[in-house]
C-alpha cells in the first residue's frame, strides 16, 4: 500500500494515456492518488478526475505562479468547490520566490487569502515554498492558533526547517529528487524526521526519480522515493509505504 500524495493528472503530459498510468499505479500497489488544482481551471479538472475515478481525490488551489490571475469572482468559485467530499486539500499554495512569476506581492495576497479560506473550510493546505523559507514558516506561524494544517510539499529545506515546520503541526511530503546522487539535504531530511510526519510524492509529471529520471514521472514512480527512504532509514520499505499512506489518510481524511 502506497499514496502518492501529489500530482497534476490534469496536466496535457496525461491527456493521451492516463488510463495506462493509473493502471501502472494499481499494479505497482498505489491505493489513492491526490491530484493537485494549481488554478480555477486546472482545479475544476482536477475534481472531475476525483469524481470518475473512486481512489482519486483532488485539491483547489492557485499556485503561486498562477497568483496573478486570481481575483475574487474565482475564489468564489474555488469556495464553494470546497464543500464537495472529494475535495481534501486546499492547495497548492505558498510563494515561489526563486522564479517570481508572479510579482511577490500578488503571492503573498494570494497565499494569505487562501490560507485563511482553507481554515473556514477546514482543509488541509498544500504548501509550495521556493526561496522563501522564512516567509512561509512566518505566514504558516500566524495562522497556527486558527487551526491551519497541512504538509510542506516537494520539501527542499535543510533538517532544521523541517523540524520546525513540523512542531507546528505540519506535515513533510518527500519528493523524487531523494534519489538523486547529489541531494543530500533531502536525504539527510528523509533519513532523519519522524516517520510519522512524513508523506511522499511524486510531483509527476515533473521530477521523476531515478531510474526514471528525465522521463516523465508518474505516480507509480513513487515507489522509488519510496525504496530510497527505506534505505537511507535502514528499514524495510513496507513499513515506509504503510506510515506514509496511514499519515496521508490521516492528514486529508482519506
Ligand atoms: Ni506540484
Amino acid at each position: 500500500m502506497l499514496i502518492d500524495s501529489h500530482a497534476h493528472l490534469d496536466l496535457k503530459d496525461f491527456q493521451k494515456d492516463l488510463d495506462e498510468v493509473l493502471e501502472r499505479a494499481i499494479q505497482e500497489g498505489l491505493s489513492h492518488i491526490i491530484t493537485i488544482g494549481i488554478d480555477l481551471e486546472s482545479s475544476r479538472k482536477a475534481l472531475k478526475l476525483a469524481h470518475q475515478y473512486e481512489f482519486i481525490f483532488s485539491s483547489i488551489g492557485f499556485h503561486p505562479h498562477d497568483a496573478d490571475k486570481m481575483d475574487a469572482d474565482q475564489l468564489n468559485q474555488l469556495s464553494r468547490m470546497a464543500s464537495d467530499p472529494k475535495v481534501v486539500g486546499w492547495g497548492e499554495i505558498g510563494l515561489d520566490f526563486f522564479k517570481n512569476f508572479s510579482p511577490r506581492e500578488k503571492q503573498v495576497d494570494a497565499f494569505n487569502q487562501q490560507l485563511d479560506l482553507a481554515v473556514e473550510h477546514d482543509l488541509p493546505v498544500i504548501i509550495h515554498n521556493r526561496d522563501a523559507h522564512q516567509e512561509t514558516y512566518e505566514t504558516l506561524r500566524k495562522r497556527k492558533d486558527k487551526g491551519a494544517r497541512g504538509v510542506i510539499h516537494c520539501f527542499s529545506g535543510d533538517y532544521d526547517l523541517a523540524m520546525r515546520f513540523m512542531d507546528m503541526g505540519y506535515y513533510i511530503s518527500i519528493p523524487g529528487t531523494v534519489t538523486y546522487s547529489k541531494a543530500s539535504n533531502i536525504q539527510d531530511v528523509a533519513a532523519r524526521i519522524p516517520l510519522e510526519r512524513m508523506l511522499v510524492e511524486t510531483d509527476a509529471p515533473f521530477l521523476a526519480p531515478v531510474p526514471k529520471r528525465g522521463k516523465r514521472n508518474e505516480p507509480a514512480f513513487v515507489i522509488h522515493t519510496a525504496k530510497k527512504i527505506a534505505e537511507l532509514r535502514g528499514m524495510d520499505f513496507e513499513e515506509v509505504a504503510r506510515q506514509t499512506s496511514e499519515n496521508t489518510r490521516k492528514l486529508f481524511g482519506i
